[in-house]
This record gives structure tokens, C-alpha cells and sequence, in this order.
């Protein structure tokens, strides 16, 4: 496309900074409150069917797919769960810079690995918050996508699954990396992140769509940077959890 240059490039703030973990650093504010309502909700979800391995995502980046994740996993940590964290978004990877962690190894090493007797553990790293692990992206390989959705990353969740009490992935937007979909499928459920005043609703259907075609358990979705509910810290969260969405 000729005018492609012209386009806005999407920001590279959680990249090279992070995000912010407001849940740290104003544990008592509305905002805070959204996100442990969010966790709430989730374990709700659980009654029927118990959620351990959760990710969240969205149409398209840069709609808070990380800032959400990352916050909602800490909520966990804070209320007592032994919480893995793992950055699955190997095309934008932001977990190794929001804990301050080194990120010269991680999932993608150890998706590539060929040595049978990997110990997973070495690859773990601590968070600095208590119950909080975190597994990193690891070096950006050629072709993050389809390690997404190789047999190897199903297996290596299934087998941390029962290690943790819960196991949260950020994972790339559904409509970028269509693989994000096979990965999704595996997962006990996975949170729709929804930016207001942003993500185009036909978006939001075509996503619902891929993810009911490969029969992805939707547990709901998170209504980011919600106007009504300005916090005060620029974050406001909506939620809301239906069966038809
Ligand atoms: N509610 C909000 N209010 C204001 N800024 C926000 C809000 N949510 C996210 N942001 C900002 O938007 C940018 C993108 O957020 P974030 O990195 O969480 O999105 P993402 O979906 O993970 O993006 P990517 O596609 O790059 O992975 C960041 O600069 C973040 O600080
Ligand atoms: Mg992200």
C-alpha cells in the first residue's frame, strides 16, 4: 500500500517500559477493585468447570491485553494463589520489563528445546510478589506463531497446570495472529479484553466467531479504558460476562 508509512505506528510504551501495575502500586483504589472483580468474576466461572489455565486477549494489539492480564494475575498472587505468569505474546513480549526480569531465556526456549530432560523450573523466574512466578517469552523467534500453536506449548501447559493454582497467559490479538485460536482452544477459558472507544464491534463478533469455531470457552470479556468509570489514574474498567458473547 502506497500511504502504508503514513499510518500511526502502534506504541511501544508496554514494550520498553512495562505496564503499570496499578494493583501494586494503589492496591486500594476503584481500579484495583475492577480488576479483583474481574478475578471474581472469573472463579465464578469455575463452579461448573474449575479454570486453571486462563489467558486473555483481544482483537487487535494495543487494546490492553497486558496491562489486564498482568494485573488481574497479581490480584490472584495478593489474594493467596500460587499464580504462573507466562508471556505467550512472543511478537510484542512486555512481562520481562513490567517485573524487571531477565528475558534472555523463556517459553520460547523451552518450546524449542530438543533435550527431553528440560527442568522447566530453571526457566521460571520470581516475580517479587509473593505466589507470583513468572515465565518470560524468551528471544523473539522467526516464527512465533506457530510455536503458539504446536503440540509442544499445549503439552508444556498441560503439564504446569497442576503445578500452579492458576496459570495466566498473555497471548497475541486473535485477528493478528490467527494461531493465538489453536492455543486458546486448550485453555480452560480465555477473557475477551475489549477497548472502548476503540475495538470496532464487528471486530469483537469476528473474533467471537473464530474463537466458537474452534470451540474456545469464552468466559467473557473486560471493558477497557470504560469512560464511566475513570478512576482517576487514566484506567477504567468495565466487565460484564454473558453466555451470548
Ligand atoms: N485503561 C487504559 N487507560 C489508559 N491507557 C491504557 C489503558 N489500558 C492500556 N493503556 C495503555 O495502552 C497501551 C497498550 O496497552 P497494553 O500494552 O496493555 O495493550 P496490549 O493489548 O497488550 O498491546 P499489544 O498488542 O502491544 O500486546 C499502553 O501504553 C498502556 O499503558
Ligand atoms: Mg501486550
Amino acid at each position: 500500500m502506497a500511504f502504508d508509512w503514513f499510518r500511526k505506528k502502534p506504541s511501544t510504551d508496554s514494550i520498553d517500559n512495562g505496564v503499570k501495575l496499578i494493583t501494586v502500586a494503589h492496591p486500594t483504589s476503584p481500579t484495583s477493585e475492577e480488576f479483583r472483580t474481574i478475578r471474581t468474576n472469573i472463579h465464578f466461572m469455575s463452579v461448573d468447570h474449575e479454570i486453571k489455565t486462563v489467558a486473555f486477549t483481544s482483537a487487535h494489539q494495543s487494546e490492553g491485553k497486558s496491562t489486564v492480564t498482568a494485573n488481574v494475575a497479581v490480584t490472584w498472587a495478593l489474594e493467596g494463589k500460587k499464580v504462573l505468569f507466562i508471556d505467550a505474546d512472543m511478537r510484542r513480549p512486555t512481562i520481562h520489563k513490567t517485573f524487571g526480569l531477565s528475558n534472555r531465556q523463556g517459553l520460547t526456549t523451552i518450546l524449542s528445546s530438543h533435550d527431553s530432560q528440560i527442568r522447566l523450573d530453571t526457566f521460571i523466574q520470581k516475580s517479587g510478589i509473593d505466589n507470583m512466578s513468572i515465565l518470560t517469552s524468551g528471544p523473539i523467534p522467526p516464527n512465533p506463531s506457530e510455536l503458539l500453536s504446536s503440540e509442544r506449548m499445549n503439552t508444556f501447559v498441560q503439564s504446569v497446570r497442576n503445578a500452579y493454582d492458576i496459570v495466566v497467559l498473555d497471548v497475541p490479538p486473535i485477528l493478528e495472529v490467527p494461531d493465538t485460536q489453536v492455543l486458546s482452544a486448550h485453555l480452560d477459558g480465555l477473557v475477551l479484553v475489549v477497548r472502548e472507544g476503540k475495538t470496532r464491534k464487528d471486530d469483537v463478533a469476528r473474533t467471537v466467531d473464530m474463537l466458537r469455531l474452534s470451540k474456545t470457552n469464552i468466559l467473557g470479556y473486560v471493558m477497557n479504558d470504560h469512560k464511566g468509570k475513570n478512576s482517576g489514574y487514566g484506567y477504567g474498567y468495565g466487565y460484564g460476562y454473558t453466555s451470548d458473547k
